[in-house]
């Protein structure tokens, strides 16, 4: 898909992966941008673009479903909604309940709140795309974080469902999925050392990762990598998930 001209929303766009989109995909003249976030620094960065900001949390459902709906009837459509916003907390079995229904709320249930929305829009208008910030994690696991690598094979079962399901209503569906990305959720990780198995591949910056999003966008590519090993981790897993288990065990801190 072409990104010019389009009606696009990004959520989680005050930081990181989701400001790095917005910057990038400002580049190209789209008739519309309207940024989501949590947090009030938000409106700082619409500012500097020339977007839209709203202000909310994308895990309460109504609050959430009320703005696509004003964004929709302010801008006439949503052509292109990337759903990025996302918490990543560190821990096994000793996450609390209430912690693993955060990670819940905003990893996987935040996309289907808009989906609710925007699927039937899209079917209606007979074309959108949609960007869900997966990661990683959620194809190949993360050692040491249980609620985040769960919710995120969730929203990559999701990613798939949708792309299967409405294909045909003319409704495309990426899936981001990058390793490690130089963001603030990585830095409140604290130092990793040098030699961590997790930096093996890299860490990315967020405009690279950007760049590799509207890329695979224009080629309405399912899934994208910005890490090109995780393609190499994937084929090796499906070839002998036992010895791919192996492998990640050695993983764990
Ligand atoms: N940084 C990485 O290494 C990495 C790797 C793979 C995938 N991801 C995914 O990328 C996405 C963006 O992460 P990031 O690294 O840019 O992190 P970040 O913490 O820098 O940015 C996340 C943004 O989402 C917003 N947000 C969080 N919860 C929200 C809520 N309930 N409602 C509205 N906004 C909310 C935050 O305020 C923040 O601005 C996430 O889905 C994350 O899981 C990150």
């Amino acid at each position: 898909m072409n990104i010019q001209n389009k009606n696009i929303v990004i959520t989680g766009a005050a930081n990181g992966i989701g400001h790095a989109l917005a910057k990038r995909m400002s580049e190209e003249s789209p008739q519309s941008i309207s940024l989501i976030d949590i947090k009030s620094s938000l409106k700082e960065v619409a500012g500097s673009l020339n977007a839209d900001s709203y202000i909310l949390d994308v895990s309460n459902e109504h609050d959430f479903q009320t703005v696509l709906k004003d964004i929709i009837n302010k801008n006439g459509s949503i052509d292109l909604f990337c759903s990025n916003a996302g918490i990543q907390k560190f821990g096994t079995l000793e996450t609390s309940t209430s912690d693993w229904q955060k990670n819940w709320d905003v990893n996987v249930m935040s996309h289907i709140y808009a989906a609710k929305v925007l699927i039937p829009h899209m079917q209606k208008q007979g074309s959108g795309y949609i960007l869900l910030t997966v990661s990683a994690a959620g194809l190949l696991n993360m050692p040491g974080a249980i609620a985040y690598a769960t919710t995120k094979h969730a929203a990559m079962g999701l990613a798939e469902n949708l792309a299967i399901m409405y294909g045909d209503d003319g409704i495309k569906v990426s899936a981001l999925c990058p390793q490690l990305v130089d963001t603030d959720m990585v830095k409140s990780f604290g130092n990793i050392p040098e030699n961590h198995p997790l930096l093996k591949d890299g860490l990315l910056s967020a405009d690279a990762v950007a760049e590799e999003a509207v890329c695979g966008i224009n080629k309405e590519k399912f899934l994208i990598l910005p890490h090109k090993e995780v393609a190499k981790y994937i084929q090796g897993k499906a070839f002998d998930y036992d010895a791919w288990i192996d492998a990640v065990r050695r993983l764990v801190p």
